[in-house]
């Protein structure tokens, strides 16, 4: 893995940077998409920098934060490919990876202390998906985003 964008809202900003530096302290090139301060912004719009870089491979894994990391992996998982993780603990962080080769972790910055949170992503990062019986389930995910490429999005038919 080289290349993780990295994004947040004004409830991530201050984590976000201690995420940055663990990142470059490990190596990793980091794509900053924002936001920089404690002013308020709308999470949609920095969910989806990083969610839209992932989908397209432009970058290896994404790391997203909100205050609570709900609206972060809502945005997120509407993008194709994006397996989007809202991990609070480590048990999670490592099963998204192990069950769900999720590729975008995403952290509520109201909830965690950055200790826990820069645990949860060293062991996200440094954890491999298992593949076998699991592979048969992101395949049926992958079938279900493509059986609704080009729908329209209507909740009523
Ligand atoms: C911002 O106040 C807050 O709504 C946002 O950070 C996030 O928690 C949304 O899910």
């Amino acid at each position: 893995m080289k290349i993780v964008a990295v994004g947040c809202d004004h409830a991530g900003s201050d984590l976000k940077k201690e995420l940055i530096q663990l990142l470059e302290a490990a190596g990793l090139s980091v794509l900053d998409c924002g936001t920089n301060s404690e002013s308020s912004v709308d999470y949609p719009d920095y969910g989806a920098k990083v969610a839209s870089a992932v989908s397209r491979r432009e970058v290896d894994r994404g790391i997203l934060i909100c205050g609570t990391g709900i609206g972060m992996s809502i945005v997120a998982n509407k993008f194709k490919s994006v397996r989007a993780a809202l991990c609070h603990d480590l048990f999670t962080a490592k099963a998204s990876r192990e069950h769900n080769d999720s590729n975008v972790l995403v952290l509520g910055g109201r909830i965690l202390s950055s200790e826990m949170a820069k645990e949860i992503v060293t062991l996200w990062l440094n954890t491999s998906y298992s593949g076998g019986r699991h592979d048969r389930r992101l395949k049926k995910i992958l079938d279900i985003e493509e059986s609704l490429e080009g729908k329209p999005k209507k909740s009523t038919d």
